[in-house]
C-alpha cells in the first residue's frame, strides 16, 4: 500500500511558542492536523483565560491565509490559581483545560505548582465541571534519578490526587515508560495518555549515538527500548486512553547545541508522517486513524473531524535547518535524514 488516507489528525500536546518563533512553526501544524492543544509555558506563562484569549488572537493572527486551523488554549496551573478561573474556562469555549507543570520540571515551568495542596479549591472545580488537568509527569526532587521521574511522579503525585479527586479528569502527557502506561490503563475512563513520536520511535540509545546528540534530548527524556515497546504497543492497541500529542517543541539552534542545552525535540515538520512510520514498523497501520483524530476528540468531548488527509509513501529529505528566527536556525528532527511518507 503506497498511501493512506485517513479522518484529519489532531495534536493533543504542542508548543507553539509566540511572536517570530510562532510563525515560523505554525505552518507546519496547520499543514497536517486540524486542531492542536497549545500548552501555556510561554515568557511569562499563560495563566488567565484573558491571556488565553490574547494568545489565541496571536495564533490566528500568525496563521497563513487559506489555512485551516483551530488553536485550543490551556491554562498553566499555579499556586494561586483561584476557583472562579476555572468557571471562566468553562464559559470560554475556547480554553479546553488546565496545565500542570511542577516547579523546575522542564522550559518554563518556574511559575509552575510546588504543592498541589495549595490547589485543591481549583481541582475540586475542575472536577465538578470536567476541566481536564493535562500533567506533565515527573518529580522535580533531584534526589530521584532523572530516567525514573514519572514512575516516582505517578506513586508520589497522581495516585494520591486520583484518591482525593477520583472523578478528575487527568491526561498524563507524553507518556514514556512501562509504568506510566499501566496507570492509564489501570485507571477509569477520566485518565488518558498522549504519546509522542519520538518516544515511539526512539529509546535513549539515540542521545548518545556515537557522541552526545542534543536534539535528542526532551523532557521527559527518551527512555530504555523496553519502554518504548510498551508504548508502542499501547499505541496500537486500540484503546481509546491513549491518543497523539507530538510534543513538539522548538529551540533555537544555538540553544540546543551548547554547554546546557534546552530540552525539547521540533517534530512538526513530519508531525503525523512519523507515527505513520512508528505504527507501520509495528504492523499496525490500520490503528492509526482511532489514535490520531478520533481518541483526543471523543476525551476532550469534541466533534470528530471530517476532512480527511492522503499520505504517499515517498521518502522525504529533511533539511539541516528550518528558518526560525533572524540569525537563528531550528533543526528539526531527522534533520539532514529522511521521513519516510509524505503528505499528498
Ligand atoms: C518542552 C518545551 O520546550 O517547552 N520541552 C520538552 O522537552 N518537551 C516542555 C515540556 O513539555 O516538557
Ligand atoms: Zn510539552
Amino acid at each position: 500500500m503506497q498511501t493512506l488516507t485517513l479522518t484529519r489528525p489532531d495534536d493533543w500536546h504542542l508548543h507553539l511558542r509566540d511572536g517570530e518563533a510562532l510563525a515560523a512553526v505554525l505552518p507546519d501544524t496547520a499543514r497536517r492536523f486540524a486542531r492542536a492543544i497549545v500548552m501555556p509555558n510561554l515568557k511569562p506563562p499563560v495563566t488567565t483565560v484573558a491571556l488565553a484569549a490574547a494568545y489565541r488572537e496571536r495564533i490566528l493572527a500568525a496563521l497563513p491565509a487559506g489555512m485551516n486551523f483551530t488553536p485550543l488554549m490551556t491554562l498553566y496551573l499555579t499556586n494561586n490559581m483561584p476557583a472562579a478561573e476555572i468557571d471562566a474556562v468553562k464559559a470560554s469555549g475556547f480554553v479546553h483545560a488546565i496545565k500542570l507543570y511542577p516547579a523546575g520540571a522542564t522550559t518554563n515551568s518556574d511559575a509552575g505548582v510546588s504543592d498541589l495542596k495549595k490547589c485543591a479549591a481549583t481541582l475540586a472545580r475542575m472536577e465538578k465541571l470536567g476541566v481536564p488537568l493535562l500533567v506533565h509527569g515527573e518529580v522535580t526532587d533531584p534526589a530521584v534519578d532523572v530516567f525514573d521521574r514519572e514512575a516516582v511522579f505517578i506513586d508520589r503525585v497522581l495516585i494520591p490526587l486520583l484518591r482525593d479527586y477520583p472523578a478528575l479528569k487527568v491526561v498524563l502527557e507524553h507518556v514514556t515508560t512501562r509504568n506510566g502506561i499501566e496507570f492509564v490503563k489501570d485507571s477509569g475512563a477520566n485518565v488518558a495518555g498522549t504519546l509522542t513520536a519520538h518516544h515511539l520511535l526512539l529509546n535513549r540509545n539515540a542521545m548518545f549515538a556515537g557522541g552526545i546528540r542534543p536534539h535528542h534530548y526532551c523532557l521527559p527524556v527518551l527512555k530504555r527500548e523496553s519502554h518504548r515497546q510498551s508504548l508502542l504497543a499501547a499505541a496500537v492497541s486500540g484503546n481509546p486512553k491513549f491518543f497523539l500529542g507530538t510534543d513538539s517543541a522548538p529551540h533555537a539552534q544555538s540553544a540546543k547545541e551548547a554547554a546546557c542545552g534546552c530540552a525539547g525535540c521540533y517534530t512538526a515538520h513530519a508531525g503525523i508522517e512519523l507515527y505513520v512510520e512508528a505504527f507501520e514498523a509495528a504492523g499496525a497501520r490500520d490503528k492509526l486513524e482511532a489514535f490520531a483524530s478520533f481518541h483526543g476528540a471523543d476525551y476532550y468531548g469534541l466533534p470528530r473531524n471530517t476532512e480527511k488527509i492522503t499520505l504517499r509513501r515517498d521518502a522525504v529529505t529533511v533539511p539541516a535547518s528550518l528558518d526560525y528566527l533572524a540569525g537563528e536556525r531550528l533543526v528539526p528532527l531527522r534533520a539532514g535524514e529522511s521521513v519516510a511518507w509524505r503528505l499528498a
